[in-house]
């Protein structure tokens, strides 16, 4: 007649909710990304993610400061350069954006994890994130060329402090090349969190806004994967292990929780799920009219993440989410 098994008994009160909790968001899961621009004193808000700028390296060590304070282990850097040309010069300078923000945000804040982002495209001239001859509209990127300045980059963000060197943009081969550059350059023991798989996807406008990075012609289609395969995934994770990863990334998380469980169950890595411009733009425009509860819609789908597999979480919410926590 009556149900004889009562799965809301263990619902009845907080404490006993908490105890039977499976999946739990800490701050140790979090890793802020930040914009460094050159200049002084520089914050410009990013139109379409409300709360992120685009900061000056002043303004990116104090933050770096208050993300330590917040508990957060770990910030990723990306740069706007001054300049932008063919070959990319901004990202492998040692006098890039990224190096110098590297540099001062590890002498102000020692024990703060830094990673480097490692992709050509806030630097080119044409916004691709390779190396394409001058004058190609088609926008066919040159895999291997690409290659020789990504190792450039990730050696000189090395140089610069970075403790982690994050690939993201998609070449084959991308991992094996940058641990080649690295270890020939006395960087056995920097670790590789790789973008293993990484869709081309709607998601990442608002991150354009903020990293100037908008391809100026075609799209990120011949590199980027197709957001119909699950299968594919496997196969770049499977290579990025095999070139030396040491974590791996999957990119979106919302729209890409299947792969996010799939990449947790085909590896024994730590798998990090990058919670993307777009899905932060949705959720603070819907916040800011009142539609839902900011806080509540952040935590939850954080630890969707975690629950889906993600042992890390890039996120814009991070200092937010920390502060609920
Ligand atoms: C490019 C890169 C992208 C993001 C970080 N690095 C995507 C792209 O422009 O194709 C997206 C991050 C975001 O949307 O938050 N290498
Ligand atoms: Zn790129």
């Amino acid at each position: 007649m009556f149900p004889t098994h009562r799965p809301r008994r263990l619902r009845t009160h907080p404490q006993l909710r908490r105890m039977v909790r499976e999946t739990v968001l800490t701050t140790n899961d979090l890793i802020y990304p930040l914009f460094a621009v050159p200049g002084e004193r520089i914050a410009n808000e990013v139109k379409s993610m409300a709360g992120v700028y685009q900061l000056s390296i002043d303004k990116i060590v104090e933050e770096a400061k208050e993300v330590y304070d917040l508990g957060i282990p770990a910030i990723i850097l990306f740069g706007i350069p001054e300049n932008k040309d063919i070959d990319a010069t901004g990202a492998w300078h040692d006098c890039g954006i990224v190096q110098k923000a590297t540099a001062a945000v590890k002498k102000a804040v020692p024990n703060l994890i830094v990673i480097n982002d490692t992709c050509l495209c806030e630097y080119t001239s044409h916004g691709h994130c390779g190396y394409l001859q001058t004058g190609d509209l088609t926008g066919r990127v040159l895999n291997d060329p690409t290659l020789e300045l990504l190792k450039k980059t990730a050696v000189a963000q090395a140089q610069a402090g970075a403790d982690i060197i994050a690939p993201s943009g998609m070449m084959d081969g991308f991992v094996q090349a940058i641990r080649a550059g690295l270890d020939e350059a006395g960087f056995q023991d920097i670790p590789i969190m790789s973008y293993a798989a990484k869709y081309a996807s709607a998601y990442y406008g608002p991150f354009r806004d903020a990293a100037d990075s908008t391809p100026q012609f075609g799209d990120r289609r011949t590199y980027q994967m197709d957001p119909g395969n699950s299968r594919e995934a496997i196969k770049e994770i499977e290579l990025d292990i095999a070139e030396g990863a040491d974590m791996l990334m999957v990119k979106p998380a919302l729209a890409y929780m299947d792969i996010i469980w799939q990449v947790k169950q085909a590896s024994n890595l730590p798998v990090a799920a990058y919670n993307v411009s777009g899905e932060y733009s949705m959720v603070k425009a819907a916040a800011a009219n009142g539609w839902i509860d900011e806080e509540r819609v952040v935590m939850e789908t954080l630890t969707g993440f975690k629950r889906a597999g993600a042992d890390l979480i890039l996120t814009y919410h991070a200092k937010d989410a920390a502060r609920w926590l």
